[in-house]
């Protein structure tokens, strides 16, 4: 059987993200029960990080390990891939040796060109266009704690950027209405908001956007790669700012989500991040979980 990928979340069908949710939440239960299930023994997981992490990298290191596998970290900095080996003869080599491989960088053509050569599933920790494995863990994160996000409304405060295109994907497969509240010049891909349009709508005010609301969510102003971008965008981005007074705007019950790292009194006040309806350390811990479901199904479920 070829290998599957989790590029974007639009490589799998919208029952099996749901599938995958369902059992991220089982995991959850039965890891905390004490219970000891290793279906990856023997397998292991080459990690590529081109860029930063801390959640993507312990959550799936960790995960390796519970499943009874191993993880191997690779960092260009160490590897050959730094001295630029091309990525058709990484992804050879590599997938001749390890059972799957994650890869975080830059360009989201390169985890395409290493998908094309592997031999082995690979999954997409973070490129500058998508971060699906976030979005596994902000779903189960909703569910947890509401129920079915079908048909509810998510609102997405500030940068256009991988987080939000992997959301406007997230709408057309959990089925959720999206409305992303953007400065022009930093709204998300053209081209993609105007693939799912009946899911997602954009405008320029957070205000409106807010209103009756079930998850409100933001990320940084700018992102890993823009960072001698800080000041223009902190000028753009200073009416977007998630704080308690929009918060107001969102229904009663809703919640507050950041994939983290966050900026404190830049995209969110400590009020809301730290407040009540926020569930980002849950969201953060899911990572865990989700991810799990998803090694599972690539290489249990689907071999
Ligand atoms: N949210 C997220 O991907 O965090 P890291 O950059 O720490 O992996
Ligand atoms: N948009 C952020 C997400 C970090 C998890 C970045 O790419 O840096």
């Amino acid at each position: 059987m070829a290998s599957r990928h989790f590029l974007t979340l639009l490589d799998f069908s919208p029952a099996e993200l749901n599938l995958l949710i369902q059992r991220a939440i089982e995991l959850k239960a039965r890891h905390k029960a004490g219970d000891i299930y290793e279906p990856l023994r023997g397998k292991v997981l080459g990690m590529i990080f081109e860029k930063s992490s801390t959640r993507t990298r312990v959550s799936f290191e960790t995960a390796m390990y519970h499943f009874g596998g191993h993880a191997i970290f690779l960092s260009p900095r160490d590897t050959q891939l730094g001295r630029g080996e091309p990525i058709e003869d990484s992804a050879r080599v590599l997938s001749s040796m390890v059972d799957c491989v994650m890869i975080r960088t830059f360009a989201h053509s390169t985890v395409e060109l290493f998908a094309e050569y592997s031999k082995v599933p690979v999954i997409n920790a973070l490129t500058d266009d998508h971060h699906p494995c976030q979005l596994l863990a902000d779903i189960q994160t909703f569910e947890e704690v509401r129920g079915s996000i079908q048909g509810k409304k998510v609102v997405w405060i500030g940068d256009g950027n991988n987080m939000c295109h992997s959301y406007i994907h997230a709408a057309k497969q959990f089925d959720f209405e999206l409305v992303v509240a953007s400065p022009e010049d930093y709204r998300p891909n053209a081209e993609l908001v105007a693939a799912h349009s009946d899911y997602v709508q954009v405008m320029d005010d957070p205000l409106t956007a807010t209103c009756g609301a079930d998850i409100v969510t933001t990320d940084v102003w700018a992102s890993m790669g823009q960072e001698e971008e800080q000041n223009r965008r902190a000028k753009a981005f200073a009416n977007y700012q998630v704080n308690a007074e929009l918060m107001q705007l969102a229904r009663p019950e809703a919640i507050f989500l950041h994939c983290l790292p966050a900026h404190r009194g830049e995209e969110v006040c400590a009020s809301v991040i730290d407040g009540e309806q926020s569930y980002v350390w849950q969201q953060a811990e899911n990572r865990l979980h989700a991810q799990k479901a998803l090694l599972e199904f690539l290489l249990v479920t689907h071999t």
